[in-house]
């Protein structure tokens, strides 16, 4: 089989086959195929797309290019969540405690991040001492003993997708949807999850700017799951605000613990429920929706969800102490408030500018070895439709340089638009898959 062949088939229209398909992920893998033989086949499948069967098989060989996790040692059914990601989204933080509360095994792998803040590990590396080198043995003991572990994406997870992607990442061949589907869905097989619950969002924050391109990669998703044998369910959700209030590593953290208090955005606080429902019902915690709502809000009230999340930050070696009390936490140096320019209403944020201000402060990475600035970012108090006054308050900004601040702040103000009529409510859930 020749590499020349399998581009040449791919641009004139053609059907990879499964072998066609192993070949060139064994040998990209291992550095056999060049990097510009495969620019060349992943702008072929840009332009002339992939079947649903081609991309089935390149997920299939992608996953099983390095270790496929076997979590059949854990007990329970094993139930993952993925989000495709935005601004302000910092669900695993509270969902995760959440369901383990409720007696589901949850055993997540998580990334950093780059951009506008970072990933699930880096915001809970806001905890002093907190880590999530853990070996896949002490993973597993964790989830055994407490219910609960977040660990690092091993550097075996999938290593064809790692490649691949840092190569679609500069050849313009990102937003391809077959190409998205298999390289989410080709980690998540890997990580040996039963289950898996998607969060696709859509809107200027996301990935998927368009609802109906956001639906297709869910439908896209939860069909390669399937096909693998794996109970994989979605929900297409708004990114066109950030989520709930707070966006930056600590101010999300501490967002995180008020919702498992009870007290957190609504907007926030009903993703992670109607999230957490559908993992208890594909882990078979609970029969009904209302039932497994019950579940949860039961699991906050009582408050076992906040004692598991102190649980899980202790045995992963964090100050726990840091859940009740924030001063643990970091915190930036100068705290300003952001004001109205008009009355009126907030008729639009362009969310991923918020999500620039936050990276302009220094809470993302803009390169993989820039450092974060966990303290910095903003706490939103008017969001779409809310009634403002002029002078008062849109935001308060965290930061620690007063030069990227005045930067930060006039750039965050020219990402909202004011009406003098209240304008629509979107819906935060788009639908179910
Ligand atoms: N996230 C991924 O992991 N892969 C993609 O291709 C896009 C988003």
């Amino acid at each position: 089989m020749r590499m020349y062949d399998l581009i040449m088939k791919k641009r004139n229209g053609g059907e990879l086959s499964r072998e066609e398909l192993r070949f060139f992920i064994e040998n990209y893998t291992n550095g056999t195929i060049p990097d510009y033989q495969v620019s060349a086949l992943m702008m072929a499948i840009y332009f002339q797309k992939m079947t649903e069967k081609e991309t089935y098989e390149l997920t299939m060989a992608m996953a099983e290019s390095g270790e496929m996790l076997d979590l059949s040692d854990i007990h329970g059914i094993k139930v993952d969540k993925h989000s495709t990601g935005g601004v302000g989204d910092k669900t695993s933080l509270a969902l995760a405690p959440m369901v383990a509360a409720c007696g589901l095994p949850v055993a997540k792998m998580s990334g950093r991040g780059l951009g506008h803040t970072g990933g699930t590990i880096d915001k809970l590396e806001s905890f002093p001492g907190f880590h999530t080198g853990l070996s896949t043995k002490e993973f597993k003991e964790n989830v055994n003993r407490i219910g609960i572990a977040i660990m690092g994406q091993t550097a075996d997870l999938a290593p064809a997708d790692k490649k691949l992607y840092a190569l679609r990442d500069v050849t313009a061949t990102v937003d391809n949807l077959s190409l998205i589907a298999s390289s989410i869905m080709s980690k998540k097989l890997a990580s040996g999850a039963d289950a898996i619950v998607l969060d696709v969002k859509t809107g200027s924050g996301a990935f998927m700017k368009k609802e109906e391109d956001a639906f297709a990669l869910a439908k896209e998703m939860v069909k390669i799951g399937r096909s693998a044998g794996r109970d994989v369910r979605a929900l297409v959700t708004d990114m066109d605000q950030p989520l709930g209030r707070a966006v930056g590593n600590a101010l999300e953290v501490k967002e995180a613990i008020q919702t498992l208090k009870g007290q957190g955005p609504e907007d926030f606080t009903e993703l992670v429920y109607s999230l957490g429902t559908q993992m208890l019902l594909a882990g078979k915690a609970a029969n009904t929706e209302k039932e497994a709502r019950d579940l949860l809000l039961d699991a906050v009230r009582s408050g076992k969800a906040l004692e598991k999340f102190e649980e899980f930050i202790k045995a992963q070696g964090g100050d726990e102490r840091a859940v009740r009390d924030e001063s643990l936490l970091p915190s930036a140096k100068y705290v300003t408030e952001i004001p109205s320019p008009v009355n009126g209403y907030v008729s639009h944020i362009i969310c991923d500018e918020i999500g620039s201000c936050c990276l302009m402060l220094g809470g993302g990475r803009e390169t993989k070895e820039s450092e974060i600035d966990l303290s910095v970012g903003f706490v939103i108090h008017k969001k779409v439709g809310d009634a403002v006054k002029v002078g008062e308050s849109l935001a308060t900004m965290h930061a620690n340089d007063e030069a990227k601040a005045a930067a930060s702040m006039s750039r965050f103000l020219e990402a909202y638009s004011f009406s003098e009529t209240p304008p629509e409510r979107k819906p935060l859930i788009k639908g179910i898959i």
